[in-house]
C-alpha cells in the first residue's frame, strides 16, 4: 500500500498511470454523437446522465461524490431549494445585462470555472478545455493544483484570465515553487484552498477501487469494458499526468508524486504561514474554503482580496453547512474589505441568482463544467455555460432585474414568510 492511496486520501489527485512527459497539444474535439447529445441537453441534470453513460463507474463517482454520508453534499444543493424567488413586475426587462466586475476586471458573466484537479480523467487534457471555454465567455479560469495541464501550457495555450489555485504540501520549497511559476506564467490570482489540511473520507472511490496509481482490480476491468469509447479515447491520447507535479518527488515521475500529494498535504499550515503569502505574492489573492464568519474577518483583516465560501463540494468535511447558508454570515462579516465568492452545489442560473442575492459578488462552478466535459469535452463545457447563462437571463427577466447589480436580497421572500 506503499504507494497505493485512494483518492479519499489523497485528496484531488487521480490516477497517474505514466511519467510525466512534455505535451504541446491541445484538447482534442469531441465526436459528433456526443456534441450532438450535449446541444440536446436542456439542463445541468441531463448533463450529468450522460457523464454518467460516458464515464467508467469508478471516474464518474469520483467527480460526483462526497465524503462519507455526503450529508452536506446533498445540502449545497437543497440550500437552493429552501430559498424562494420574489419577483418584481412591470420593469421593462427587454435586455438583462450579464457582465459582472469580479477581481477589479470586468467579467462577461458573474461566475468563473473553479479549480478541479483530475479533469483530465473526464476528457484528455481537460483543463485546456474548459479553460478556453471560459476565455471565449470572458471569465476567468482556476487551474488546480493537480491539473493535468501545466501551469506554463496553460499559459501558451489561452489567452484569457488564469488563475492558479494552490494546496500547501509539506515540501514548502515545492509549494513556493508553484507560486513562482505562476507568477512568472502572469497569472492573475492565486488561490490557496484552505479547507483540505488531510484529505476528506470518499467512501464511493474505496468501494470503486479507485486509487493513485490506478488499481488493476477485476472490477475495474469490467467497469471499463463497459465503456469502450472512455477508454479508446483516453488511450488514444494517452493517459493524463500531472503537469504540475513534475519536481515533486526527487525521481520526477508523475505517478509516483500523484500517489505521494495526498500524504504531503501540509496539515500545520496555519494563520503565520498564510501571511506570509500574502506578503509574498503580489497580485490577488483568493481564500477557498472559508464558512465561519470569524475566519472571514480575519482574512479580510489580513488584505485578502477575495474569500470563496466553499466546502470543497461537500468533499471534506461531512456535516458541514450548506454554502448558502453560510454566505450571508460571511458576507456581514467582510462588508465591503474583501470580495466574497461562493461555490458548492450550484446547477441552476436561479441558484447563481439566489447566490448573488444573498450577498455573493460572484460564484464558481465545480461539478457542473466537470459534467458537461464529461458527456462531449469543450462542446459539453461550452453548452453548461450556455445553460446556466440561459437560465440567469430568464431568471433575471422574470424578476424584474436587468444587471448583476441589481441583485439583492430584497429579490428573495423573506425568511420569516416562507412556509
Ligand atoms: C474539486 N475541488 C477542488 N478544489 C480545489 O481547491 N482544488 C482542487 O484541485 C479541486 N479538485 C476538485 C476535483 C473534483 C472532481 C471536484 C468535484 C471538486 C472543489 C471545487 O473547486 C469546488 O469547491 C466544488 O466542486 C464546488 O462544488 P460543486 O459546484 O461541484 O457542487
Amino acid at each position: 500500500m506503499q504507494n497505493r492511496v485512494h483518492t479519499s486520501a489523497s485528496g484531488e489527485a487521480a490516477p497517474g498511470i505514466r511519467s510525466a512527459s512534455s505535451d504541446n497539444r491541445a484538447a482534442p474535439a469531441t465526436y459528433p454523437w456526443l456534441k450532438a447529445a450535449a446541444k440536446r441537453s436542456r439542463n445541468i441534470r441531463s448533463l450529468r446522465e450522460l457523464a454518467a453513460r460516458r464515464l467508467p463507474r469508478g471516474i464518474f463517482d469520483f467527480i460526483d461524490g462526497g465524503a462519507e454520508d455526503e450529508v452536506t453534499l446533498a445540502d449545497n444543493s437543497a440550500a437552493f431549494g429552501r430559498r424562494r424567488l420574489l419577483p418584481r413586475v412591470l420593469v421593462d426587462v427587454a435586455t438583462a445585462d450579464l457582465r459582472s466586475d469580479i477581481l477589479g476586471r470586468q467579467s462577461g458573466l458573474p461566475f468563473a470555472i473553479g479549480p478541479t484537479g483530475g479533469a483530465g480523467f473526464v476528457w484528455p487534457r481537460g483543463d485546456l478545455a474548459l479553460a478556453r471555454v471560459a476565455a471565449d465567455n470572458d471569465i476567468p479560469f482556476a487551474l488546480s493544483t493537480t491539473s493535468a495541464v501545466s501551469i506554463e501550457h496553460m499559459r501558451e495555450r489561452v489567452d484569457g484570465r488564469l488563475w492558479l489555485q494552490s494546496y500547501i504540501f509539506r515540501q514548502r520549497d515545492f509549494t513556493q515553487k508553484l507560486i513562482s511559476r505562476a507568477l512568472a506564467a502572469d497569472y492573475e490570482a492565486l488561490i490557496i484552498t484552505v479547507d483540505l489540511p488531510v484529505g476528506g473520507n470518499r467512501e464511493r472511490d474505496y468501494k470503486n477501487d479507485f486509487s493513485v496509481p490506478f488499481k488493476y482490480t477485476p472490477r475495474n476491468f469490467i467497469d471499463f469494458a463497459a465503456h469502450p469509447e472512455w477508454v479508446f479515447t483516453t488511450l488514444r491520447y494517452g493517459f493524463p499526468t500531472f503537469g504540475n507535479l513534475r519536481d515533486f518527488t526527487p525521481s520526477n515521475d508523475a505517478t509516483r508524486a500523484a500517489s505521494s500529494v495526498g500524504r504531503n498535504y501540509d496539515a500545520s499550515f496555519n494563520w503565520d504561514d498564510l501571511g506570509r503569502i500574502r506578503d509574498s505574492w503580489p497580485r490577488k489573492l483568493i481564500v477557498k474554503g472559508v464558512v465561519h464568519p470569524e475566519d472571514a474577518d480575519r482574512l479580510a483583516g489580513m488584505g485578502v482580496d477575495a474569500i470563496v465560501v466553499s466546502n470543497h463540494g461537500g468533499r471534506q468535511l461531512d456535516g458541514g453547512p450548506a454554502t448558502l447558508d453560510a454566505l450571508p454570515r460571511v458576507k456581514s462579516a467582510v462588508g465591503d474589505r474583501a470580495a466574497v465568492y461562493l461555490d458548492g452545489g450550484v446547477r441552476r442560473g436561479s441558484d447563481i441568482f439566489k447566490a448573488l442575492a444573498l450577498g455573493a459578488d460572484a460564484v464558481l462552478i465545480g461539478r457542473t463544467s466537470l459534467y458537461g466535459l464529461a458527456a462531449a469535452g469543450a462542446s459539453g463545457v461550452e453548452r453548461a455555460v450556455a445553460i446556466l447563462r440561459e437560465e440567469l437571463t430568464r431568471t433575471m427577466q422574470l424578476c424584474g432585474a436587468t444587471s448583476i447589480a441589481q441583485i439583492d436580497q430584497r429579490f428573495l421572500m423573506p425568511a420569516q414568510h416562507q412556509r
